[in-house]
C-alpha cells in the first residue's frame, strides 16, 4: 500500500505536494486503481456554478476495484465479517471471492427485474451482509443507490423516494435492534401508498416477521437470486457519474439529496481510510455506524473495501444483551481499529468499568470518533479504558458533504490532542474566515470553516436541484465551500472543531434541521406556531428543544406535549423526536418578525440569567414569561 504515510516529516512532506501540485498528487494515487480508460484531465473545476470534475473521461466501475482486483491475491480472505444482533448467534464471514459471487448475482437479479444504468434504487434495510451487497450490487450495474436509514418513518421515505424517482427498493420483512424487532416491510408499504415511480420491491427475510407481497411488485430476495449468474460485466462508468444519493438535513425544511459520483470518491475514501486508520492488510477494522450515513458508506463499505480490508458489520446495538457487546465484540473477533461516535461513548461511559473488565481489548491497534465534537471528558474515557492509554484516538471531521475524512491526525503519525481534529488531511485546504469571508491566517483564530480548493469525494450537486447546492454550500463565501460549522485554530495550528453555526442541530452525530423538526411539530392541529433549538444533552451532545404555541382547548399541556413527541416521531422518525417540549404563549421575535433563536437558545440551555439586550424585540414582554414556563418543560 504504497499511498500510506508513515512518518510526521512524510505528512508534512505529502502535504506540501499536495497543495503545490493537486493534480499531480491526486493523478498518482488514482494510477493505484484499474480504468478502462485512463483519465484525459485530473480536475476542473469552479466554485461559482459549482462545476467540478475529477479524472475527467476516465471510465471505471469502482466495484471491479473493490472485488475484480482482489480476487487474485485475496480471494480467500474475509471481506465481510457480520455480527448478528443476537451473541449466541453465529457471525457469518465473507470472503472477498464470496462477495463477488453474491454481488454479481444480485446484479443480475436487479437487471432480471428491468433496473440498469443510472437508474435509482432505495435501500432501506438492517445492517446484514446483503446492505452491503445491495449497494455494490448497485454499483456493477451502475444504478445509483439512496440509502434510507432504515429508523426513518414512512412519510421520510416517501420524500426520499419521490425526490430521487426510485425504480426500486431493496429492503426486509424486518429489523433485530437489540431486544425489538422491527417491522420494516409494513413501513415501505405504507411509503408506497404515495409512491408512483417504484416498480419493484425486494425484500430481504430477515426476522421471519409476516408481510404483505404485493402480487408483481414484491419479491423474495432468495427468490430473484435463484438461477442468476454469479458473473456480471460491470458497467463502465464515467468518472463523473453518479454513485450514490444520500439524503441529509439542512437548515430548510426539505432533506436534500447529497451526490458523490465514482471516480473521485473512490480515490479519496481509499486513500483516506488507509492514512487515517493506517489499516495493514490482515488487520480487523470496526467501524460501528449504519449504513444508513455517510460513515456507514465510506468507512464500512467503499473506503475498507477498496483497500481490501476486513470490515465488520455489527447488527444490534451498544447496550444490548449488556454494556459489555462492542467490546465483546472487539475481544471475538480480535479488532484492531476501532471507529465509533462520542455520543455512544458517553451512553457507554454512564454504566462504568464493570462492563468492560471481563473483555481482553489487547488487540486494539488505533480508536476512532466521528460525528460530533468529542468533548474532553469522553475523550480520555475512550483514550484511557478502551485505547489502554496506548491507542492513537483520531477524531475525525467530515461531512456527507465531504465524502470522506477531511480533519484528523493519521493513527500514531500525527501526536494527539484531546477534543482536537488537527490537521488536514493531505489534498485538504482548510481556512478559517471571519463573518466577511476574509481568512483568519496564523494561529489562536477562530472563524467559520470553508474549504478552498477542491478535494475528489466532495459533493457535486444535489439531486434534482443545482441552484440549492450553490446556494447552500458556495454562495456564503465567494469561492469557497462553507461548512456549517465554526472551528478555531489553536496556538498549535491544530484545528478544533466548534459545532455547527447554522440552524442544523447535531443529535447523536445526526444532523437535524431545525426547520424540519418545526415544519413537523406544526402538522399538530393544535399546533400554532413552534420554534426547535438545540440545547446540551449529556448523552446526545445536542438535544432538541421545541417551543410550541398551543391552542390549548380540550387538552392538557402533558397530552398535548405528549402527542407533539409523537407527531414527530411519525412524521420524521424516532430519532428526531423532541428531548424536551414547551408549551409558550408567544415566540420572541425582530421587529421583522423573524424568531430570535439566540433566546430560545439561552432559556433551553437554562441560561436565562445571560440573555442580553431583549429591548430590540417586537415583543420584549414574551420573553418573561417563556423563562417563567421553562420550569414546566418535558
Ligand atoms: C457534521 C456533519 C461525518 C459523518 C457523521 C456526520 C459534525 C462530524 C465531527 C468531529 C466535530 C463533527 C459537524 C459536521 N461533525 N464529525 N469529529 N468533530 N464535529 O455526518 O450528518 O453529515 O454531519 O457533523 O458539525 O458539519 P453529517
Amino acid at each position: 500500500m504504497s499511498h500510506k504515510i508513515q512518518t510526521l516529516s512524510g505528512y508534512i512532506h505529502e502535504y506540501q505536494k499536495s497543495v503545490l501540485q493537486p493534480e499531480v498528487f491526486w493523478g498518482r494515487v488514482a494510477e493505484s486503481f484499474h480504468w478502462e480508460k485512463r483519465w484525459d484531465k485530473t480536475l476542473e473545476w469552479n466554485f461559482e456554478e459549482p462545476d467540478i470534475k475529477w479524472f475527467v473521461n476516465g471510465k471505471l466501475n469502482i466495484t471491479e476495484n473493490i472485488l475484480d482486483r482482489h480476487l487474485f491475491i485475496m480471494g480467500d480472505k474475509p471481506a465481510i465479517i457480520w455480527e448478528p444482533n443476537e451473541p449466541g448467534d453465529e457471525a457469518v464471514t465473507l470472503t472477498y471471492r464470496e462477495l463477488y459471487e453474491k454481488t454479481n448475482e444480485f446484479a443480475n437479479a436487479m437487471k432480471a427485474k428491468g433496473v440498469g444504468k443510472g437508474d435509482r434504487v432505495i435501500i432501506y434495510m438492517p445492517m446484514v451482509p446483503e446492505a452491503a451487497i445491495a449497494m455494490l450490487a448497485c454499483a456493477r450495474i451502475g444504478a445509483v443507490h439512496s440509502i434510507v436509514f432504515a429508523g426513518f418513518s414512512s412519510s421520510s421515505l416517501a420524500d426520499r423516494v419521490n425526490d430521487c424517482e426510485a425504480k426500486m427498493i431493496l429492503t426486509s420483512d424486518g429489523n433485530f435492534r437489540g431486544a425489538k424487532k422491527i417491522p420494516v416491510k409494513a413501513v415501505v408499504d405504507e411509503a408506497l401508498e404515495s409512491c408512483t415511480t417504484v416498480e419493484s420491491v425486494i425484500v430481504f427475510q430477515r426476522t421471519g416477521t409476516e408481510v404483505t407481497m404485493k402480487e408483481g411488485r414484491d419479491y423474495w430476495w432468495h427468490d430473484v437470486i435463484k438461477g442468476q449468474s454469479k458473473e456480471c460485466k460491470a458497467e463502465i462508468m464515467d468518472s463523473e457519474d453518479m454513485l450514490f444519493i444520500l439524503y441529509t438535513s439542512g437548515s430548510t425544511g426539505k432533506p436534500k439529496g447529497v451526490v458523490h459520483t465514482v471516480g473521485g470518491y473512490m480515490v479519496y475514501t481509499y486513500y483516506s481510510f488507509v492514512n487515517v486508520f493506517q489499516y495493514s492488510i490482515g488487520d480487523v477494522y470496526w467501524c460501528t455506524a449504519d449504513v444508513g450515513w455517510i460513515t456507514g458508506h465510506s468507512y464500512i463499505v467503499y473506503g475498507p473495501l477498496l483497500a481490501g480490508a476486513t470490515t465488520l458489520m455489527f447488527e444490534g446495538v451498544p447496550t444490548y444483551p449488556d454494556a459489555g457487546r462492542f467490546w465483546q465484540i472487539v475481544e471475538k473477533h480480535k479488532v484492531n481499529q476501532f471507529y465509533t461516535a462520542p455520543t455512544a461513548i458517553r451512553a457507554l461511559q454512564a454504566y462504568g468499568l464493570e462492563p468492560i473488565e471481563p473483555y481482553d481489548l489487547s488487540s486494539l491497534k488505533v480508536i476512532g470518533s466521528v460525528g460530533e465534537p468529542i468533548n474532553e471528558e469522553a475523550w480520555h474515557w475512550y483514550h484511557d479504558h478502551i485505547g489502554k492509554g496506548n491507542c492513537p484516538l483520531v477524531d475525525t471531521w467530515w461531512q456527507t458533504e465531504t465524502g470522506g475524512i477531511m480533519v484528523s491526525a493519521l493513527a500514531g503519525v500525527i501526536p494527539n490532542k484531546p477534543a482536537h481534529a488537527s490537521l488536514p488531511l493531505p489534498g485538504i485546504q482548510p481556512i478559517i474566515v471571519d463573518a466577511e469571508g476574509n481568512e483568519l491566517k496564523g494561529n489562536n483564530v477562530e472563524g467559520n470553516l470553508c474549504i478552498k480548493f477542491p478535494w475528489p469525494s466532495m459533493l457535486r450537486t444535489t439531486y434534482g436541484d443545482h441552484e440549492r447546492c450553490r446556494q447552500t454550500y458556495f454562495s456564503t463565501y465567494k469561492g469557497l465551500y462553507f461548512t456549517g460549522d465554526g472551528a478555531k485554530r489553536d496556538h498549535d495550528g491544530y484545528l478544533r472543531i466548534l459545532g455547527r453555526v447554522d440552524d442544523v442541530i447535531n443529535v447523536s452525530g445526526h444532523r437535524m434541521g431545525t426547520a424540519e423538526v418545526e415544519n413537523a411539530i406544526n402538522e399538530h392541529p393544535k399546533v400554532i406556531e413552534s420554534a426547535v433549538v438545540g440545547y446540551p444533552h449529556d448523552v446526545k451532545g445536542q438535544g432538541i428543544y421545541a417551543f410550541a404555541i398551543c391552542d390549548m382547548e380540550g387538552r392538557s399541556e402533558e397530552n398535548l406535549i405528549a402527542e407533539i413527541k409523537k407527531t414527530v416521531a411519525n412524521i420524521i422518525g424516532p430519532i428526531a423526536r423532541p428531548d424536551k417540549v414547551q408549551i409558550v404563549p408567544g415566540l420572541p421575535k425582530t421587529r421583522s418578525g423573524k424568531i430570535m433563536r439566540r433566546i430560545l437558545r439561552k432559556v433551553a440551555a437554562g441560561e436565562a440569567d445571560q440573555l442580553g439586550d431583549t429591548s430590540t424585540l417586537l415583543n420584549p414582554e414574551v420573553v418573561e414569561s417563556i423563562i417563567e414556563s421553562a420550569k414546566n418543560a418535558k
